[in-house]
């Protein structure tokens, strides 16, 4: 059977990449509809999603607030990569690779969730370091690449670099900050906690994702990468587990890759794990300040496995567990 898909969000920077996954893994589509706001391609405003049977959306928050329900309405199944319907209840979120029983409780909503892109390379890392001991506290800082926040900000970083060489005035719009040659330790808005939105997204998703029980604390920083996070990660398990026995899961775990040789060059960072799949997980090695703790790097592309390629593994698992509306 053959599928028709619709991508919103179409000519951003994720929606570019899900159309390219679609085409890479050779997805079951009878037809991909490109939709985003002009009329370069379809505009949303005046599609009609009858007989589509999966949109990945990606066209913000505030379109996938007014447009999931709607789609799924019509008779589609509805991946999201707004944090909007994360934490709904009546929205599994999923990573195939960690979660994807989640899916079998059902789609109420038509609508499944992809998580924040820092977490869904996080759980993939920590699922089977948590099976083998348990994690029971995490601390976790993000170095975070400017795609994340779209295309317009990737642009920025490029423009503030080209006027920092040629001595031109920075201009900041998009971040708070310069972000050229600069970090930034602020995604998204601050809370009344004093965490940012971004740092309350991976607490929650992590718990919604791996386990409720997870305790964590983390600081999500953006710097100026084009495309790739990586995240500085401790773990304090329950269990014993050592480094190489930590070593040794990874390597068979899915869409993991272990590069750790400890050795000058012997890990991996964002410019080599742009346009790839895998989460790469680097510099293991013990934590000796717990009694059962490991340090780890974990470093991915943001817009594939963080995004598009995460919605699409989703779109093959609704397609195989027999989950769409139209094999039902
Ligand atoms: N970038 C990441 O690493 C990442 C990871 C996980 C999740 N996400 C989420 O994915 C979503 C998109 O992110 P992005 O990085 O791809 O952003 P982006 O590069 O800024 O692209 C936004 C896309 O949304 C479309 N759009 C905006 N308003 C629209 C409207 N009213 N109707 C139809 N289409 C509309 C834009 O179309 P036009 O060009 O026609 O305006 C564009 O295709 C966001 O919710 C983001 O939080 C991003």
């Amino acid at each position: 059977m053959s599928y028709k898909v619709a991508v919103v969000g179409a000519t951003g920077n994720v929606g570019r990449e899900m159309l390219s996954v679609l085409a890479e893994r050779a997805f079951p589509a009878s037809e991909v509809v490109a939709l985003a706001s002009t009329l370069k391609v379809k505009a949303l405003d005046y599609y009609d999603f009858k007989g589509t049977d999966i949109c990945l959306m990606s066209a913000g928050g505030a379109v996938s607030k007014a447009w999931s329900p709607r789609i799924a309405e019509a008779g589609a199944i509805v991946i999201d990569n707004s944090s909007t319907w994360r934490m709904d209840r009546k929205v599994p979120l999923i990573v195939p690779e960690v979660n994807p029983d989640a899916l079998d409780a059902g789609i109420p909503k038509g609508i499944v969730a992809n998580p924040n892109c820092s977490t869904a390379q996080l759980v993939v890392a920590l699922k089977p370091l948590h099976e083998a001991a348990t994690i029971k506290r995490l601390v976790v800082s993000t170095y975070q690449s400017v795609s994340g926040a779209g295309k317009e900000a990737m642009d920025e970083l490029f423009r503030q670099t080209r006027a920092v060489f040629v001595a031109d005035p920075i201009e900041a719009k998009l971040f708070t900050k310069q972000i050229a040659f600069n970090v930034i330790p602020h995604i998204d808005a601050f809370l009344d906690s004093g965490y940012t939105k971004e740092e309350w997204k991976m607490m929650v998703e992590v718990q919604k994702i791996l386990d409720p029980d997870i305790q964590m604390t983390v600081t999500c920083v953006r710097v100026p990468v084009f495309i790739g996070h990586s995240e500085a990660v401790t773990a304090e398990f329950e269990k014993p587990i050592t480094a190489g026995e930590a070593r040794a899961l990874l390597r068979e775990a899915p869409g993991v890759l272990v590069v750790d040789k400890h050795e000058d060059g012997g890990y991996i960072t964002p410019v080599e794990a742009a346009g790839e799949d895998a989460a790469y997980v680097s510099r293991i090695r013990k934590d000796p300040t717990v009694e059962h703790g490991l340090a780890l790097w974990v470093v991915s592309d943001n817009l594939r496995k963080g995004a598009a390629l995460n919605a699409v593994q989703i779109a093959e698992c609704l397609v195989n567990r027999n989950l769409l509306r139209k094999a039902v």
